[in-house]
């Protein structure tokens, strides 16, 4: 089964949703703190993807970045994902719905070309169905067209992905999920991303796992490593192999997120937090 080769990445994404107004500013600020991965997706009801082209454009501006710089990654989202309004025609067939669904990316973002391209999600819960195959085929021929570098999958079970690998399909590069500690930390779909290679981003790392943010364990173990439980839980998922992203509107957490990269934990801690809910 082919797998895309996998170009580097950076090593923390920036989340870009629910910003809404202030989504200029903060895309800008993320760059300005050292960010260097953007996520958005082509879904105005959750994100304002023309937006963060313009925080893109004020950093290019300044002088911050170039865009050979950055790793920018955006979605196409189902008209079920959507609200009113929609980057497609909803009476075009799905094949053509990815189409203008990139190309208003690209206006969005006044590029030539989005780094990762990811599914939002299938259009069931349950299975890869021939909607997915479709839209997954179309979304290759963006990317052998030159306007993605790599294609992803978003809110995946282990069941869609063993379905998708079924019909012999290209693997994605990359698996976006919200990491649930009481799930293992999604260790069955993050199992089967490490033994092909694909790359596993975690997202609502703090907000899906309040409990691990406030077990006694975190607090002690920040304190003996003079970090917050929040780079723990960042500095951990590193190192099991989740590439993180925050959402963050603070410049300090901004800061705080970033330097979790210089925090190691030790081993033993690691296996403590991936096995205390899971
Ligand atoms: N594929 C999908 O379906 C999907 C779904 C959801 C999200 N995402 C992506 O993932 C991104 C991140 O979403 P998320 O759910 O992980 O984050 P999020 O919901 O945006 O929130 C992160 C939360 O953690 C807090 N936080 C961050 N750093 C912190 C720190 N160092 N100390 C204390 N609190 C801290 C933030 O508060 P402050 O703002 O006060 O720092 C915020 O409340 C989104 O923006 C989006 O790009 C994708």
């Amino acid at each position: 089964m082919p797998t895309q080769a996998v170009s580097p990445v950076p090593d923390f994404l920036y989340g870009t949703a629910w910003k809404e107004d202030r989504t200029p500013a903060l895309t800008e600020l993320a760059l300005r703190k050292g960010f260097r991965g953007i996520d958005t997706a082509n879904q105005r009801r959750h994100y304002f993807e023309e937006g963060v082209g313009q925080g893109l454009a004020a950093a290019y501006r300044a002088g911050l970045v170039k865009r050979d710089d950055l790793f920018l990654q955006t979605k196409f989202t189902y008209q079920g994902g959507q609200d009113h309004r929609l980057p497609y025609d909803p009476a075009a067939s799905l094949s053509v719905q990815v189409a203008q669904s990139m190309a208003s990316s690209l206006d969005h973002l006044a590029t030539d070309h989005v780094d990762s391209f990811v599914l939002h999600g299938p259009s069931s819960n349950y299975d890869w169905t021939d909607a997915d195959v479709e839209i997954w085929e179309a979304m290759g021929k963006e990317r052998d067209a030159g306007r993605v570098r790599l294609l992803g999958v978003s809110n995946v079970s282990l069941r869609h992905l063993q379905q998708m690998a079924a019909t012999r399909a290209e693997l994605p590069a990359f698996v976006q999920n919200r990491c649930y500690a009481r799930l293992g930390w999604d260790r069955a779909v993050r199992m089967f991303c490490g033994e092909r290679k694909i790359i596993y981003q975690g997202f609502s790392l703090l907000t899906a796992n309040q409990e691990v943010l406030h077990h006694p364990l975190i607090a002690n173990l920040a304190a003996s490593v003079n970090a917050t439980p929040a780079q723990v839980v960042f500095s951990f998922a590193r190192a099991i192999g989740i590439l993180p992203l925050t959402g963050t509107s603070s410049a300090d957490h901004m800061q705080q997120d970033l330097a979790s990269r210089d925090l190691m934990l030790p081993p033993n801690a690691v296996q403590t937090i991936e096995s205390m809910a899971g």
